[in-house]
């Protein structure tokens, strides 16, 4: 999917801009910078960006553009539908997706060199798909080492490694990849990762007897990619930290030379003095506990904000307020405190909710912790409702050329404004 973004005449000189009112800011700078770095801890190993669910948030076209241009070789999505979206925005980079059901589009994805992640159902299903538009398919396969999700159980490999032989000596299907992912990677100290590697080494000897040679043998994500390098092999398919964030706990973005690509931002949209004992939102579970002033912030669980996240930090004018009673659909409220008639000057200020977190400000690890979840989620989540502000994009996917005039994708205009 690609969230809408152009819902106004923004080359207007005048007139309100909805993303000036409200935005995620997308920093495609941020994201090449932290490719670079990613590189960097995989080489020789070649990188796959992850960019499904729209690049956790962030936009998929968008993204997966800077993540090549920064040095990334392959993309990486879980649906055939998400890899199909990244071919009609023409991008022609190796792909691979690897999470499929009974419905999945093996013929299409055939058809547009997509490659094709397979546990075992569906081999057979891949090899029809390749009959039919007389095209190999290109497929990695999975193996499960140990996080019990997809792919194939270490007792069903050998099988499947054979009839997959099988049908690459007929010419129906090329085997590209072997790979698995890790269960426990951000947590160094876990045993299970130096079992599961134990798996997949063997896995690919057992690979390597039956004459199978792939391309790219591929296991390791962001937390592995920067602290196992013998999780590397040929390829690692990094998604968190090319987005800037942090996959250890205790360890921030910037200790890992990484800078968050997403600002979650928008303005004050009220400001009031109300006296002592002022009840706040549904539920009226916050009063305050003086005079006080009152800002209204106008995102909500609408927007993606986590409901239970009371408490999360939001940075209005230089100042950063935990947030106060129950968030809303559509709103959430800060107390600014005794500031009296000073508090009007606020109105329309920006309010920050997370960013670079360079200037103290808050992050999205900060709102994970209010909701009792992780960075992943924080970003993934923000609903298209919020319209995605797009900034640095290379000037060789500007306005007027062939990848900036892609369908979804707006283009800011250079040295246009980022609120
Ligand atoms: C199969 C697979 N590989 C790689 C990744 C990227 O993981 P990370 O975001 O931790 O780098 C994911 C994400 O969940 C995944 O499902």
């Amino acid at each position: 999917m690609t969230y809408p973004v152009t819902t106004g005449d923004f080359s207007a000189a005048s007139g309100p801009d909805p993303l000036y009112e409200r935005s995620a800011v997308i920093d495609l700078d941020a994201i090449r910078h932290n490719v670079r770095r990613l590189a960097d801890a995989a080489s020789p190993a070649k990188v796959m960006a992850v960019v499904k669910a729209d690049a956790y948030g962030h936009g998929a076209v968008p993204v997966a553009r800077a993540a090549l241009e920064a040095g990334a070789s392959w993309l990486g999505v879980a649906h055939v539908s998400e890899a199909l979206a990244l071919r009609a925005a023409g991008i022609d980079a190796p792909l691979l997706a690897w999470l499929h059901t009974a419905e999945s589009n093996f013929a299409a994805a055939v058809a547009a060199g997509v490659d094709i992640g397979c546990s075992g159902w569906e081999l057979d299903r891949i090899v029809a798909a390749a009959r039919d538009q007389e095209r190999p398919a290109r497929i990695h396969l999975k193996v499960d080492t140990g996080l019990g999700r997809n792919g194939a159980t270490l007792d069903a490999w050998d099988q499947l490694l054979g009839e997959a032989m099988e049908y690459q000596d007929q010419g129906l299907l090329r085997v590209v990849g072997i790979f698995s992912h890790l269960s426990v990677a951000d947590e160094p100290e876990r045993p299970e990762t130096d079992e599961q590697l134990a798996a997949f080494r063997e896995v690919l000897a057992v690979a390597e007897d039956a004459g199978v040679d792939p391309e790219v043998r591929h296991l390791a994500n962001t937390p592995a990619t920067l602290s196992r390098p013998d999780t590397h092999f040929d390829m690692v398919r990094v998604g968190l930290g090319i987005y800037g964030l942090s996959p250890f706990e205790g360890q921030t973005s910037a200790e890992l030379g990484l800078r968050p690509a997403m600002t979650l931002r928008t303005l004050v949209s009220q400001c009031k003095q109300v006296p002592d004992g002022q009840g706040v939102s549904y539920g009226l579970r916050y009063r305050t506990s003086g005079p006080s002033t009152l800002a209204l912030i106008p995102l909500g669980y609408a927007d993606g904000v986590p409901r239970i996240a009371t408490g999360g930090p939001v940075r209005v004018a230089g100042r950063t307020y935990p947030v106060v009673g129950r968030i809303a659909m559509d709103q959430m409220v800060i107390d600014l405190g005794n500031i009296g008639p000073a508090g009007a000057d606020l109105f329309g200020a920006e309010a920050v909710l997370f960013g670079s977190g360079d200037d103290g400000g808050p992050t999205a690890d900060d709102w994970a912790v209010a909701a009792g979840t992780n960075n992943y989620e924080i970003v993934t989540r923000i609903s298209p409702r919020v319209p995605r502000r797009v900034i640095n994009e290379s000037p060789a996917v500007g306005p007027g050329s062939p990848a900036g005039d892609a369908p979804g994708v707006r283009i800011p205009a250079a040295g246009q404004a980022t609120p």
